[in-house]
């Protein structure tokens, strides 16, 4: 039997696989290797700097990323610490197409987890760093960067993806910077 495997794809706002708490891995096994080269791959394809699970519709605690001089790394079950400080910066997301905004996250946090061969592992990141760790520990929870915007902000993007789902032009939204997204 000819096994064809589906072609992943990165699920957009809307898709109500980014709204779900994602599932604990349990084994850490060929299975969740295989997700993990994909998630890389299609995170790469896309020019993302990092890529949870549920963006290619798969509900499970997995993130990768690759960010300055990491290498490609890949955090399982993460569990964000010791978050310290604020930092504001422009945050895209590779699920909210075309949009970035200025957001408010802890300026230092410490992200632990376990890595493809199952070993802990325990990274601690300042500024971008920071950001991306808490942006994909979010989708892992349900939640999108929308949801991280204040009120006014808010308004402007939903009227925005809506003008689009109507099948309207985009319209500039964001700032004028273009950070890699996640
Ligand atoms: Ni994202």
């Amino acid at each position: 039997m000819m096994l064809r495997v589906a072609p992943y794809r990165i699920r957009t706002f809307g898709d109500p696989v980014l709204r779900r708490r994602a599932e604990e891995v349990t084994d850490i096994d060929e299975r969740v290797a295989r997700l993990v080269d994909e998630m890389h791959a299609v995170m790469r394809e896309a020019n993302g700097v990092g890529l949870a699970a549920p963006q290619i519709g798969v509900s499970k605690r997995i993130f990768v990323y690759e960010i300055g001089n990491s290498g490609p790394r890949t955090v399982i079950n993460p569990v964000l610490e010791e978050a310290e400080g604020e930092w504001e910066h422009e945050e895209g997301c590779l699920s909210v197409p075309g949009l970035w905004f200025h957001i408010t996250r802890a300026k230092r946090v410490r992200v632990r987890g376990y890595d493809i061969d199952g070993r802990e592992v325990s990274y601690e990141g300042e500024d971008m760093e920071a950001k991306l760790y808490q942006h994909e520990v979010d989708h892992l929870d349900g939640h999108l960067l929308l949801e991280r915007l204040d009120a006014e902000q808010r308004k402007q993007a939903m009227r925005e993806l809506r003008r689009r789902a109507e099948g309207h032009s985009a319209r500039e939204v964001a700032p004028a910077g273009r950070e890699p997204r996640a």
